[in-house]
């Protein structure tokens, strides 16, 4: 009788416990929106919140002594990633082929919370691939969570000279080599019951614009890759989940200019056919990414999550 009342009793504090969390999460995810939204930045939102939500927050997205794998962290979206991870007391290995750029990630990074480790890669290469994760295991001693982020894009008719080239491209490094670097870090994950995101995009379900053919088809095969991985590596206690942004201002396609030519407004032409009339900024994807792979999202694996100003409702860009 009296163990009955006791365990009665833990059963209540913890479902109590519980339910406060959840509603304190609701909250302030709400909060960060509207801070946002207003222009306030991330920073400022979260020292707008009491002192007691504020320690639960971070109590929850502690990523403390976790170690952060992100492939195309010199730039844009990657680049946000890494910083936030650091920000959350991670210690993050940023992947890239751009020293210069990958030099800047890691002094903001510094800046917001630890030096990354800095390695010059091209993940397109089953070799670079391989001292990567060698060189994070050796400096690190293990791998916590894995973000297949780096990715490329160009444009092409499936008639033109260069098709397979572009499609062999954009399938060597969106596709092909997050199927290897996931094949390389499994056993480490399994170790740490870590966690994959991959990041996709809106173009995994629609057929962007005429001409992106092989960028689209690398996407949805990476959506598709992370279900059948995470089938298989959720009775080792391994999530896998993708981030699916729409247009993000980064270097994206200016880095795009090497295969093909974009106008300058590019970016000022999406906003206005957004049905939000804005267009997201890698912040916002990677607080996102954060979310997915805390403990807070502890239960959730194969699933895809949309950040797109509403891209997906309006339907194709032409
Ligand atoms: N921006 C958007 O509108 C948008 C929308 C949806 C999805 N996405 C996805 O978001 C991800 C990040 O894109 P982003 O917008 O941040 O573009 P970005 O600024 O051009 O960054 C791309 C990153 O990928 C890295 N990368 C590309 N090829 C690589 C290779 N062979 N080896 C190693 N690293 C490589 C680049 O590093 P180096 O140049 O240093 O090699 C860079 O860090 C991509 O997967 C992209 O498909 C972007």
């Amino acid at each position: 009788m009296f163990t009955n009342a006791i365990l009665l009793g833990l059963l209540f504090t913890y479902l109590q416990r519980f339910v406060i969390m959840r509603r304190l999460q609701v909250s302030i995810l709400y909060r960060l929106d509207i801070f946002k939204s207003q222009s306030l930045g991330y920073k400022t939102s979260v020292y707008a919140l009491s002192g007691q939500v504020r320690s639960l927050y971070s109590y929850a997205m502690n990523f403390n002594d976790k170690v952060i794998f992100v492939t195309g962290g010199s730039s844009g979206i990657g680049a946000a990633i890494a910083v936030k991870f650091a920000a959350h007391g991670a210690k993050v290995a940023i992947v890239g082929r751009n020293e210069t750029k990958l030099k800047n990630v890691s002094v903001e990074c510094e800046r917001s919370g630890s030096k990354p480790l800095i390695i010059i890669a091209d993940v397109a290469r089953d070799g670079d691939a391989d001292k990567a994760i060698s060189a994070t295991i050796t400096h690190f001693g293990k791998i916590d969570v894995l973000v297949n982020n780096a990715g490329i894009t160009g444009y092409s008719s499936i008639v033109t000279n260069d098709t397979m080239v572009l499609f062999d491209r954009i399938m060597s490094v969106n596709l092909r080599a997050a199927v290897y670097i996931t094949h390389l870090t499994v056993p480490y994950l399994i170790e740490t019951k870590g966690n994959i995101i991959n990041v996709s995009s809106i173009a995994s379900t629609c057929a962007l614009s005429k001409g992106h053919y092989a960028y689209c088809t690398s996407k949805a095969a990476l959506d598709h890759f992370s279900r059948c991985i995470a089938l298989e590596l959720a009775p080792k206690g391994v999530r896998v989940n993708t981030v699916n942004p729409g247009p993000v201002k980064t270097d994206f396609v200016e880095n795009m200019r090497t295969l093909n030519a974009y106008s300058d407004d590019v970016w000022e032409k999406l906003k206005t056919i957004m049905p939000l009339k804005r267009i997201g900024n890698s912040e916002e994807i990677a607080d996102l990414v954060i979310f997915v792979a805390s403990d807070n999202a502890g239960s959730v694996t194969g699933s895809s999550f949309f950040s797109d100003n509403g891209s997906l409702v309006r339907g194709a860009f032409e």
